[in-house]
């Protein structure tokens, strides 16, 4: 939520900060803008709407300053306008701030520093602290920089990723971080600070993730790190995996198109090294369990929030029928404060694409307190998550751009299901079993080629139902979660009415929505209970609501008993639900487009939310 950037070296700032914010857009897009200190003066620039709008702005914005920082924003405290964009100066100027996070208490101290004479320009709650640090400034002029950021965040409650800028501090950015995501990017006469990586992975690989309760004062050539407290911090520089061209659109039209295509490479990343050597079962470097641990677990719990949840619902249905494992499945921010029993023998999972979703984060400190192992499985190496679980398994799916979730997702479900496998295994599914189930998953990527060669096809089924208004998708058992992941994508970028639903469900009161201006999609590719989803079929269509059947049998005549249908290949049904998501992914994609709007940057959505 929100994405900040920041710059202290020798070439000029504004360029670098545009560039870093466009690639920060997809954290949050109502307003953007930059400071950057030239000749001693703050100056600033901001404007409501995408990056291109400050873009073009800047244009005409002379400043030559080789230090400054910026933001895109994602509104949380005060309307989406110039005023109460970031960055935030303080009464008279002499500071600027990014901020990421929501300061709880900044009315008492917005009252406090209004009885001090301090006048205010927005609605923010950030703007109170930027008064605070020129109220510390004001009252004891010869701390340094550093010290006054720390006195004043020692007075605050709440989340915040934070960069500031001083005006007497030529060469020097504070950063602070409690709850929101910072990293530091260390160049050669120059670093960079920011939200996220991505922001980051074109100017150094080189990075040193920022922990909670950390304070950083950065300058060209040096940066130090301590505690809110003042204890030193011993510095940990990882190295960034990612390649510059993870982040560019490699010549498709929207991050997500690219996404969707890219879907075969991330499944295959997320397999490779991970079978073991006879062919049976598969094998997770990052889970820190011996055999008989993996044997002693009774049950297990998964947490996670939106697409990841799915990913997680999808993960009880296979592990359930392969592994014969119970699996409880929480949304991770009903999780948090919910106070539930968990057995000495119930392994928690936690899986977050970007690893630094607050609610989830929660989930896993929650579990971690009540004493239980937490592993997670998440996309951003180094994120939060990453660091905080006692283990896990990386994706390596590479930067997804796109706020709605596709190669993340898909890449999540077949590490579930190589779970599935892996616990199996432990349990009682025989040697030729888990051969033809790891054999299925090896042949993943080449079955989502096939499926992803349906675009064309796909994109005129889509126009044919772009103006409608109703979508039910439809599913029994593992396609259930498939039709909850086709609903979410289509609300998130097409902006109608989807809910998925279990098949058999539909006559208990969704049924009441169908018309003709409802469209049902069934998502009918399992064998079993096939002839009940004809018959649900039949009572859609007796009651004018039109039809589309996405499946994998030609035994039934589909064409006569539907509108439209989608044929994709048979496969194992531990890959099963991700062959049939990529058409819904498409479906929702192409609606999205033929509607008009922008699929990469939905309306209201930040793709890493770290506020609760
Ligand atoms: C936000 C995004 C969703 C995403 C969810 C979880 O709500 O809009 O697309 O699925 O966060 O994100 P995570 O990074 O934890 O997987």
């Amino acid at each position: 939520m929100c994405g900040i950037i920041g710059y202290v070296g020798r070439k000029q700032a504004n360029n670098i900060l545009i560039d870093g914010l466009k690639r920060l857009e997809y954290r949050g897009y109502d307003s953007a803008g930059l400071a950057v200190l030239d000749d001693g003066t703050i100056c600033s620039l901001k404007r409501v709407g995408k990056v291109r709008e400050l873009e073009k702005a800047q244009e005409h914005f002379q400043h030559n300053g080789t230090i400054g920082i910026g933001h895109t924003r994602w509104a949380t405290h005060g309307i989406v306008s110039e005023g109460n964009a970031h960055p935030h100066l303080s009464d008279g100027s002499h500071f600027a701030i990014v901020h990421n996070g929501i300061i709880e208490n900044y009315l008492p101290i917005k009252t406090f520093l209004l009885g001090k004479n301090y006048t205010f320009y927005s609605d923010t709650d950030t703007e109170a602290l930027a008064n605070l640090i020129d109220y510390h400034y004001q009252k004891e002029k010869n701390l340094s920089f550093v010290e006054i950021v720390r006195k004043s965040l020692l007075h605050v409650e709440g989340t915040y990723g934070i960069a500031v800028l001083g005006k007497m501090f030529k060469e020097e950015i504070i950063v602070a971080r409690k709850s929101s995501p910072l990293l530091i990017g260390i160049g050669d006469g120059e670093n960079i600070i920011a939200s996220d990586a991505s922001a980051i992975a074109r100017y150094t690989k080189q990075v040193v993730y920022l922990n909670d309760g950390e304070i950083a004062s950065i300058h060209p050539d040096t940066f130090s790190v301590t505690t809110l407290y003042e204890g030193l911090v011993d510095t940990v520089y990882h190295e960034l995996d990612w390649e510059i061209s993870d982040v560019d659109f490699k010549g498709y039209p929207h991050y997500m198109l690219k996404e969707i295509f890219e879907q075969p490479a991330a499944i295959e990343n997320a397999m490779r090294g991970r079978f073991t050597q006879d062919g049976s079962s598969t094998k997770f470097g990052g889970l820190p369990l011996a055999s008989q641990e993996l044997c002693s677990i009774e049950r297990l719990l998964f947490c996670a929030c939106g697409t990841a949840y799915h990913a997680c619902l999808e993960g009880k249905y296979l592990i359930e029928r392969y592994a014969r494992i119970p699996v409880d499945i929480e949304h991770a921010s009903e999780f948090r404060y919910r106070n539930a029993p968990l057995g000495r023998n119930t392994l928690v999972f936690v899986v977050s694409q970007s690893g630094e979703t607050i609610d989830t984060l929660g989930a896993l400190y929650e579990a971690k307190r009540k004493g239980n192992l937490v592993m997670g499985i998440t996309n951003v190496v180094g994120s939060t998550i990453a660091r905080a679980t006692d283990g896990g398994i990386y994706q390596h799916a590479g930067c997804e751009m796109g706020v709605a979730s596709t190669k993340a997702f898909t890449s999540q479900l077949t590490i579930l299901s190589m779970l599935a496998l892996l616990f199996g295994r432990r349990r009682d599914m025989d040697y030729a079993t888990g051969q033809q189930y790891a054999h299925a998953l090896r042949s993943l990527p080449e079955r989502v080629e096939e499926v992803l060669g349906l675009s064309e096809e796909i994109r005129l089924i889509a126009e044919r139902y772009y103006r409608m208004e109703h979508f039910l998708f439809l599913g029994r058992q593992g396609m259930y979660p498939i039709a909850l992941e086709g609903a979410l994508k289509l609300k998130e970028i097409a902006y109608v009415h989807a809910e998925g639903i279990p098949t058999a469900e539909l006559k208990h009161g969704p049924i009441a929505l169908i018309s003709e201006g409802a469209v049902s999609i069934f998502i009918a590719t399992q064998k079993e209970l096939l002839e009940k989803t004809v018959s649900n079929i039949q009572e859609v269509r007796a009651r004018g609501g039109k039809v589309v059947v996405i499946t994998n049998d030609n035994r039934i005549e589909w064409k006569v008993i539907s509108d439209d249908v989608i044929v994709v290949p048979e496969v194992h049904g531990g890959i099963n639900p991700i062959i049939s998501v990529i058409p819904l992914q498409f479906f929702a994609y192409y609606i999205g487009i033929l509607r008009g709007y922008d699929v990469d940057r939905p309306r209201n959505l930040a793709k890493s939310v770290t506020v609760e």
